[in-house]
């Protein structure tokens, strides 16, 4: 090597420690990975720069973060261990240099075909920690001549640095959920434990003890909800949920979400509306997860209206979207509130002590509807009532 090399060298190293510096000062995990990607670009003098994951217990790698790509359309992309190269660089854990990988019979070309990306020149680190692969780090298509053992060394040391961060990110997204679950559960388990202590008292007139056994049939009920809504948003969270798209009737699945709730709609005596606008074309999304949103938009209604109020849930195809709204004459949101709707954990302070909830449906739905590149947003008039609008965007072929 001679002394411009070097001097080349120990440039990019320090502008490898100057940029990493910079990880450890985010803790969202979508935050961390793209400026990972955005430094594995420019430190590998490449065109674009990618993240595939590692989920161990399927075997599967899927896209997590890209530079160039259109992310949401990306994300959750799978991409088997067996046939591809980021599968050989997980199985071999070794780095690997490919100047052209549409030669190579590693190289799997489904994703190709739907990002319409074409890679040539690639270079690949494993991302490890802890003796645990957990990853794949991409840099493909370098600006001018081969990748090199340098930029495979300097993308060595991102990925180790990378891969810690990313596992710290992932803990403290974990802690962070533990520390607000155990704080949720405090109270349900508090009254849950002085209904079970007074049931034991012998003298207890029947009609306390028939209070207290209800109690505790709604305060168990409502921790096993608590904890399933957290373990749904803890796995929407960390990135690791994969999106099933299938075509499905939303009329029909309307339907299926207002009689799931009709027993509270009933109780509380309103009055539910379905308005389809039209034939609506089959949609293509995940089902479970488009019920989800509905529930618990619709959930919301109920919860937060009056007794006699009123509920409307829409659908209808405009342009090249799927408008979906649900109306109701309840309460309505304090201006104030309208930027924290959709944040975890946010309840208003108005219903806060009144009506059992996590704070964490809303956060839910949004985190649902983006990674199906759609958007979800609200109107309220305080004392009036709310529309909450999804908006999902059709697939090619089935905007009628
Ligand atoms: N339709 C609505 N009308 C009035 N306020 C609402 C409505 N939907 C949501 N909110 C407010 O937004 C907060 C967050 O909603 P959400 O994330 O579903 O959590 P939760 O319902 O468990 O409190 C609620 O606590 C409530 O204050
Ligand atoms: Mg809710």
């Amino acid at each position: 090597m001679n002394s411009s090399e070097q001097n080349s060298l120990l440039d990019r190293y320090r502008q490898l420690a100057e940029m990493s510096r910079d990880l450890a000062s985010t803790l969202d995990l979508n935050d961390l990975l793209n400026r990972i990607v955005h430094l594995a670009c420019a430190l590998s003098q490449s065109e674009a720069a990618s993240i595939l994951l590692f989920d161990e217990p399927k075997n599967q790698l899927y896209f997590q973060a890209a530079t160039n790509l259109d992310e949401p359309l990306m994300r959750g992309l799978i991409v088997p261990v067996e046939n591809s190269i980021a599968g050989w660089i997980v199985r071999h854990r070794k780095p690997l240099i490919i100047q052209d990988a549409q030669r190579d019979e590693r190289h799997f070309n489904e994703i190709q075909k739907i990002t319409k990306y074409k890679t040539e020149s690639l270079l690949g680190v494993p991302l490890i920690t802890k003796g645990k692969v957990i990853g794949v780090l991409e840099a493909l298509n370098k600006h001018t001549g081969h990748f090199t053992l340098l930029d495979q060394e300097l993308l060595i040391a991102l990925g180790a640095q990378a891969a810690v961060a990313i596992e710290n990110t992932r803990l403290f997204q974990q802690s962070d959920l533990i520390a607000e679950l155990v704080h949720e559960l405090r109270t349900p388990l508090t009254s849950l434990n002085n209904a079970a202590r007074l049931i034991l008292i012998d003298d207890l007139p029947a009609e306390k003890r028939k209070e207290m056994t209800e109690l505790i049939t709604i305060e168990s009920s409502r921790l096993d909800e608590l904890a399933s809504t957290y373990l749904d948003f803890a796995r929407l969270e960390s990135g690791r949920v994969q999106f099933i798209s299938e075509k499905f009737d939303l009329a029909e699945l309307i339907y299926e979400c207002t009689e799931i709730l009709s027993s509270k709609v009933t109780d509380k005596n309103l009055k539910l509306t379905i308005q389809l606008s039209g034939e609506l074309p089959p949609i293509t999304a995940d089902r479970d997860k488009v019920k989800q949103v509905i529930l618990n938009l619709l959930d919301n209604a109920v919860k937060y209206n009056h007794p006699g109020g009123q509920i409307i849930i829409s659908a209808k195809i405009r342009a090249k979207s799927l408008i979906l709204r649900v109306f109701d004459s309840g309460y309505g949101i304090p201006s104030g509130d309208m930027n924290w709707l959709f944040k975890k954990f946010f309840r208003s302070k108005s219903s806060q002590h009144l009506i059992p909830g996590t704070g964490l449906g809303l956060a839910i739905c949004k985190s649902i509807v983006e990674s199906h590149r759609g958007h979800i947003r609200v109107r309220s008039r305080l004392g009036k009532g709310s529309i909450f609008t999804v908006s999902l965007p059709l697939k090619p072929g089935e905007n009628l």
